[in-house]
């Protein structure tokens, strides 16, 4: 038997808001519309009207997920970041909208094509993925230590036509010796403080991996030992772009404080926290 739209959205939208999701119908909206193939806006004002009892019953599982506080990117299985669509699972973080508008802000700060850019941590490989589609004549490097996160950044590289990204497996305290090659490093690195992580929201708490927000007891192993090593990959005159964790920035900046960045420039994001640092080496 079939079943109306809007009674099976209102459906959707109950268990959604008795489960404290918030925006629960706009949420419910983008399920069915995702199990429909449909776009969210033309739900309403395109046909069928009606759902099969199969297209019920997955959308019927999917909003079970979510009303357990599962991230809707998870339970939809991927995210548009710079017009690519980015392919995520609980291996790999969901990339967030402040890690668009950086890498949005470094592309419109970039005056000629790089050769090479560095992407460390590149998890989904979103970040790569949307510079190796702005710039197809530039080498990208998408590298993280978690083999799970690499097979997805090869999935979504695939997906989205990116041949001019290679992938690697390295850690980033330890880094692979790319002497003098990259115009542009850029890194969204693990920025939360260990005894942090058990307060943060049950969707990221229990859902996104540990591994790509753990930054050790501060917050700033990772940005430790970029600062250690980044400044010998880049080009004389090349720039270290780094996502910050929207704090004060201080206790970073001071890792960088060294004669071979010329100067530091913290731009601020739409909600008007401390977000990408920008570094260039001295030539
Ligand atoms: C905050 S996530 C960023 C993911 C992606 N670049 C983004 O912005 O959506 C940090 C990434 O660093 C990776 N990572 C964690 N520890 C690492 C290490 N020691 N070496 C290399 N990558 C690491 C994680 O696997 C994760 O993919």
């Amino acid at each position: 038997m079939r079943m109306d739209l809007r009674e099976i959205i209102n459906e959707a939208t109950s268990r959604l808001t008795a489960s404290r999701i918030e925006n629960a119908q706009v949420e419910a909206e983008w399920i069915v519309a995702h199990v429909l193939s449909k776009d969210r806006s033309l739900l309403y004002a395109t046909p069928p009207h009606e759902i099969t009892p199969s297209e019920h019953d997955c959308i019927d599982k999917l909003v079970r997920r979510r009303a357990c506080s599962e991230p809707l990117q998870y339970v939809l299985g991927s995210i548009e970041f710079l017009g690519c669509q980015i392919q995520v699972a609980p291996d790999v973080l969901i990339p967030r909208p402040e890690t668009e508008w950086i890498v949005d802000t470094t592309i419109c700060e970039t005056r000629n094509s790089p050769f090479a850019i560095l992407d460390i941590g590149t998890g989904s490989g979103a970040i790569s993925i949307a510079f190796a589609r702005h710039w197809p004549d530039t080498l990208v490097v998408g590298l993280d230590i978690s083999p799970e996160a690499l097979k997805a950044a090869d999935t979504n590289c695939r997906a989205n036509r990116c041949d001019n990204v290679r992938l690697v497996r390295a850690s980033l305290h330890a880094l692979p010796l790319y002497q003098g090659l990259f115009d542009l490093i850029i890194s969204n690195p693990p920025y939360v403080k260990t005894s942090d992580l058990e307060s943060l929201t049950p969707d990221v708490r229990d859902y996104e991996p540990h591994l790509a927000l753990d930054g050790g007891l501060n917050g700033t192993d990772s940005y430790a030992s970029i600062a250690s090593h980044a400044h010998r990959f880049l080009t004389c005159a090349g720039r270290l772009v780094l996502e910050l964790p929207g704090t004060d920035p201080s206790p970073i900046i001071s890792l960088f404080e060294r004669s071979e960045y010329g100067c530091h420039e913290v731009q601020h994001d739409l909600a008007g926290k401390p977000r990408l640092l920008c570094m260039q080496k001295s030539a």
